[in-house]
């Protein structure tokens, strides 16, 4: 009796086939497109804060190579957050080739290491001329000046080149006088914690300031050694320990601090702004 009522049934009302092939396309297609529209949405969405939190971590990062803001803090001693820090420097997109300051260039969106892999706007350096081994250097960079009453108090730029493993990027702060090292930080690199990671370590990093980047003829002096010259001496002005354990990224901080700071990095930025003040 039962069965022959079953048999009587309209056909929708039939057991969903679950594993019938159209049905099975059909489940399978409509979740990859609910997911590429959540996933699609949320990246759309959440653009803006990304880009607001790659602009704070610049900030941070300049702001720690300057010495404004300790390690691992987001406020300085006076309480004052990372924006307000920030905004007492004036960033200004500079003439690597001239060492003149350029107009025109939005400085929140320029990326120099983006530039550097543009033909057009980078230069080809020799293997002699490449000694922080990045291949090529963007014909325009970014200069942060820290101005206090109308006077230049600091200038960071930002630095990058090979150690062991990869190229580390960071950005190196000199005082007023262009000469005096007052910080350097890395905020990405590949080298092994422990032993050419140590570049992160605050004791070896508080060992650059007051460091002297360049010798008397004004040529790029740093110098990353085992044992240090006598103090007083004119050699010690310029030297900083190398990482134990670590000759080769030791070598490439200091190939990539004499590099940027040379006549194809900053250097004659750093003269027009020395001249200037
Ligand atoms: C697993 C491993 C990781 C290493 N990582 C680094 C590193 O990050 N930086 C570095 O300069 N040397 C590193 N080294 C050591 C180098 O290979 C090399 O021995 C060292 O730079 C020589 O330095 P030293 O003359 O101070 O001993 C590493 C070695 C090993 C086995």
């Amino acid at each position: 009796m039962s069965e022959s009522s079953d048999l009587n049934k309209p056909s929708s009302d039939k057991k969903f086939d679950k594993e019938g092939l159209k049905n099975v396309l059909f489940v399978a297609i409509s979740v990859c497109l609910v997911c590429s529209v959540v996933v699609a949405s949320s990246a759309v969405l959440l653009k803006p804060m990304r880009i607001l939190n790659q602009e704070l971590d610049r900030k941070q990062n300049i702001l720690r190579a300057a010495g404004l803001l300790p390690e691992r803090a987001k406020v300085d001693e006076l309480g004052r957050g990372i924006d307000e820090l920030f905004s007492e420097f004036e960033v200004r997109a500079v003439d690597l080739n001239t060492g003149e300051f350029i107009d025109g260039v939005d400085v929140t969106s320029y990326d120099p290491i983006k530039a550097s892999k543009r033909i057009e706007d980078s230069l080809d350096l020799t293997s002699d001329q490449d000694i922080a081994v990045i291949g090529r250097r963007e014909n325009v960079s970014l200069v942060y000046l820290k101005i206090r009453d109308g006077v230049l108090d600091k200038v960071v730029i930002p630095v990058r080149g090979y150690g062991l493993w990869g190229t580390l990027l960071g950005y190196l702060a000199l005082e007023g006088d262009m000469e005096t090292i007052a910080g350097l930080g890395f905020y990405f690199h590949k080298e092994t914690p422990g032993l050419g990671g140590e570049v992160d370590n605050p004791k070896w990093k508080r060992l650059w300031r007051d460091v002297k980047a360049f010798d008397e003829a004004g040529l790029p002096a740093v110098r990353l050694v085992k044992t240090r010259s006598a103090s007083g001496s004119e050699a010690a002005r310029h030297e900083v320990d190398a990482l134990s354990g670590a000759t080769l990224t030791s070598r490439g901080v200091q190939n990539l601090v004499r590099f940027w700071t040379g006549e194809l990095g900053f250097g004659s930025v750093l003269k027009n702004l020395k001249t200037a003040s």
